[in-house]
């Protein structure tokens, strides 16, 4: 789909009904007063409409609360206010800039090629989970040039610490990779930078991505998601960098305000054009995978092996999402009330669904993932999720990018990624 318009999808409404009708044979529409209807017609009549409204209701009622069935009624009636309308707009034009030249780096070409012509990628990657250093994923990555990317990493933390670049405005830190270009270096027809920069040489990207990866204390996912996903948007030809957001207390997690700080963050490094929100312990399978900023808002994850290659349910949002730069804006970015597991995915669905806004929705193996075993506890349960989800309407103007506040602790630059340590409050 790269570089084309996007097909505008329009739901089936009367229109269609109406020409399944015209298909029929006159004689099927025939039917006479219901005196006349014999008993058999009669219970296949009623047996059709009881389960045609079930059907109705069901996938209505599962589009609508997802997860919780006891507070199927109320959703159902908060989020039909809110967002009918839409089930029926066409996809909005996404119209991003193409990404421009920040990086050092000799352009010899144009374009890089769309998904569809680039012949290197796997449709089905082997996957090595297996625990991992992050030291044998940079040797993996980086091969004999390993020691001489350290050294640079080593100046690039030097340069941040620099007092110019030591103050708490955010500003401050606007075009940080522009700064970092005298430490680049060139690693096989990658340009890269401190931090896990990484920009094509022989060919101009198509998008500017950056993943945002929520994190506390998982160092055992991180090295074995990266030696997939770094090679993986390299195949893809794409410009990108990794932002691993750390939250450094010991408040419950936060996985949304985490993805907000990311955004906001990442964006004083450069601007991206979209972004993908990505679990730390998700794999994914294949390179046609997209990561690319097309066709987005995006469910990246059409199934995971912990579900049998499933979604747990239709409206999940959770996992790995791809949103562009605007998308995220427009929909105030992710809410700060979550503290704990749940909830905060499907209220992100739902916020974006309010903006009329079309989420795709991917299909097939593509877009398997594999989920790493977890070696962990997932964080408490958030007790107030379902509450939280109900009033979301009420709170999102003002509850995400314009009401965040957070201690930017440390930004730290790694091989293959960036770190970003924060310390989030309850507002
Ligand atoms: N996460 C984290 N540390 C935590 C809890 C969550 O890094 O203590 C991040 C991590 O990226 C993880 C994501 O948030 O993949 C979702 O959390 P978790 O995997 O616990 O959720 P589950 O898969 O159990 O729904
Ligand atoms: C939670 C989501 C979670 C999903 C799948 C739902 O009940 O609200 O946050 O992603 O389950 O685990
Ligand atoms: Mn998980």
């Amino acid at each position: 789909m790269d570089g084309r318009p996007i097909p505008l999808v329009w739901h089936a409404g009367p229109e269609l009904t109406s020409t399944a009708r015209r298909s029929q044979s006159p004689s099927a529409w025939s039917v006479g007063p219901l005196g006349h209807w014999s008993p058999k017609t009669i219970f296949t009549v009623v047996t059709a409409f009881v389960v045609a409204t079930t059907t109705f209701a069901f996938y209505f009622v599962n589009d609508s609360v997802a997860v919780d069935f006891s507070t199927t009624v109320v959703w159902a009636f908060n989020y039909r206010n809110v967002s009918a309308p839409a089930l029926d707009k066409p996809l909005a034009a996404i119209n991003l800039p193409r990404a421009k030249t920040t990086t050092s780096g000799n352009d010899t070409g144009g374009y890089c090629p769309p998904l569809k012509n680039i012949s290197n990628l796997n449709k089905s990657n082997v996957l090595h989970l297996e625990e991992t250093s992050m030291d044998t994923t940079e040797s993996l990555v980086f091969g004999d040039m390993k020691d001489k990317i350290l050294h640079l990493v080593e100046g690039g933390n030097r340069h941040l610490r620099a007092p110019s670049l030591q103050t708490t405005s955010t500003s401050s830190y606007d075009g940080l990779l522009d700064s970092l270009i005298p430490l680049g270096a060139t690693v096989g027809n990658y340009s890269y930078l401190p931090g896990g920069h990484w920009r094509p040489r022989h060919c101009t990207p198509r998008w500017k991505v950056a993943i945002i990866i929520p994190y506390r204390h998982r160092e055992y996912h991180l090295p074995i998601l990266l030696r997939h996903l770094v090679p993986m948007l390299k195949r893809q030809l794409l410009q990108f960098a990794i932002y691993v957001v750390n939250q450094e207390n010991d408040l419950p997690f936060n996985r949304a305000t985490l993805m907000n700080v990311g955004f906001l963050e990442s964006l004083n490094f450069s601007k991206w054009d979209c972004f993908v929100l990505h679990d730390v312990d998700h794999v994914p399978l294949s390179d046609l995978n997209n990561y690319g900023c097309t066709n987005m808002p995006k469910r990246m994850l059409s199934g995971s092996d912990r579900w049998n290659n499933k979604i747990p349910y239709r409206t999940f949002f959770g996992a790995v999402t791809g949103m562009t730069r605007e998308n995220i804006r427009t929909i105030n970015g992710f809410p700060n009330v979550y503290w704990g597991w749940g909830g905060e995915d499907d209220e992100i669905w739902r916020r974006v669904r309010a903006h009329h806004i079309r989420i795709i929705k991917t299909k097939g193996p593509t877009h398997f993932y594999k989920v790493i075993a977890h070696h962990h506890d997932s964080a408490p349960k958030n007790k107030d999720r379902k509450k939280l989800l109900r009033t979301f309407k009420s709170r999102f103007n003002h509850d995400g990018l314009n009401n965040i506040k957070y201690a930017r602790l440390r930004i730290e630059l790694h091989a293959l990624y960036t770190n970003i340590s924060v310390d989030i409050q309850k507002l």
